[in-house]
C-alpha cells in the first residue's frame, strides 16, 4: 500500500467505538496510537454520537472514555501545525467541541490516562468526572506556543479558582489525579481496574432515575455557571414545581410511603 492509500484508509478509520449497557451508552475514544488527539474526525463522529444518545429516549446516561493509555492529549497538533489565523478564524476552528457542553443528558467522563490540554477541556465539559488514580491532567498548551481554546481558561478557573487556573494554564504543569481530585477538579479516583466499574455503576444508578427530572436536576445545576443566582434560585424553585407535573414525582414519593421501590417511566 502507497503512502497515500495508507493515509486515506485511515480516514476511513472509525476514531470511536460506541457501546450500549441498558440505558447507558458508552463513547469509547480509540485513536489510542495518537493518544487519542482531538481531530476534526473525532469530534464529528463524537458529536454525531451525542446527537444519537439525545434523541433516543432509551438512552439515559452517556460515558466518554479512551482506549489506551490517554483519555486524549489534547488537540491534534499534527492537524494544527499549518493552520493560519486566517483559516481557523473563518472555520470558526474549535467551535463544534462546544456541542459535548450542550448535553441535555448527563455525561460521565472515565479518566483513564492523560486528560492534556484539550482533552481536559472535554474532560470538564462532562457533568462527572472519575479518573483512575494514574491519570494526569493539564492545560499544556503553552508550552507549544498556543493557549487552551475549548473552554480550558473558564471551565478550569470555575472548578478551581483563579490562582490554580492561572499555574495550570501558564505553566502547563501536568498534575497527578490525587491533586486534581483535591482542587475539586475531578469528582472521584479510582484504581485503574476499578475505574469502569465504578463509572457504570454511578451512570446505571443515574439512569434508572426519571429522565426528566434527571434533566432538570442537570439544568439547574448548570444554570450556576450561566444566570446570576436570584434568577437561578427562582429557575429553580420552577423546575422543582414543574416535576409536579410528572407521573415520576408521585411514583417516587408514593413508592416511598409503600416501602416499595419506584417504577420510573420517564414521564
Ligand atoms: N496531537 C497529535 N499527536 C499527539 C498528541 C497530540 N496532542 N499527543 C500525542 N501525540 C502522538 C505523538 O506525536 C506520538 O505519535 P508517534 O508515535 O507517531 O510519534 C504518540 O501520540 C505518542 O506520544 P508520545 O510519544 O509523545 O508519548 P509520551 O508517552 O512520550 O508522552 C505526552 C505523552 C506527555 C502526553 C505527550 O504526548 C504530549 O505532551 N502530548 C501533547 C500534549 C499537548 O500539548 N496537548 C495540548 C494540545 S493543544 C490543544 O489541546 C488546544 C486546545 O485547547 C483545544
Amino acid at each position: 500500500m502507497s503512502t497515500a492509500e495508507h493515509h486515506e484508509s485511515n480516514q476511513a478509520e472509525e476514531m470511536i467505538r460506541v457501546d450500549f449497557d441498558d440505558r447507558v451508552m458508552i463513547i469509547t475514544l480509540t485513536r489510542p496510537n495518537a493518544l487519542n488527539a482531538l481531530c476534526k474526525k473525532l469530534i464529528m463522529q463524537l458529536n454525531s454520537a451525542l446527537d444519537q444518545a439525545e434523541n433516543d429516549t432509551r438512552i439515559g446516561v452517556i460515558v466518554i472514555t479512551g482506549a489506551g493509555q490517554a483519555f486524549a492529549a489534547g488537540a491534534d497538533i499534527s492537524e494544527m501545525k499549518n493552520l493560519t489565523f486566517a483559516e481557523v478564524a473563518e472555520k470558526d476552528f474549535i467551535q463544534p467541541w462546544e456541542r459535548l457542553s450542550r448535553c441535555q443528558k448527563p455525561v460521565i467522563a472515565a479518566i483513564n490516562g492523560y486528560a492534556l490540554g484539550g482533552g481536559c477541556e472535554m474532560a470538564m465539559m462532562c457533568d462527572i468526572i472519575y479518573a483512575s488514580e494514574t491519570a494526569q491532567f493539564g492545560q499544556p498548551e503553552i508550552t507549544i506556543g498556543t493557549m487552551p481554546g475549548a473552554g480550558g481558561t473558564q471551565r478550569l478557573t470555575a472548578l478551581v479558582g483563579k490562582s490554580k487556573a492561572m499555574e495550570l494554564c501558564l505553566t502547563g504543569r501536568k498534575i497527578p489525579a490525587q491533586e486534581a481530585e483535591a482542587m475539586g477538579l475531578v469528582t472521584r479516583i479510582f484504581a485503574g481496574a476499578d475505574l469502569m466499574k465504578e463509572t457504570m455503576a454511578t451512570a446505571h444508578k443515574i439512569a434508572k432515575f426519571s429522565a426528566p427530572v434527571v434533566r432538570m436536576i442537570k439544568e439547574a445545576v448548570n444554570n450556576v455557571a450561566e444566570v446570576p443566582l436570584v434568577a437561578g434560585i427562582r429557575s429553580e424553585r420552577r423546575l422543582f414545581q414543574s416535576t409536579f407535573a410528572l407521573e415520576d414525582r408521585k411514583e417516587g414519593m408514593t413508592a416511598f410511603l409503600e416501602k416499595r421501590p419506584a417504577a420510573f417511566k420517564n414521564r
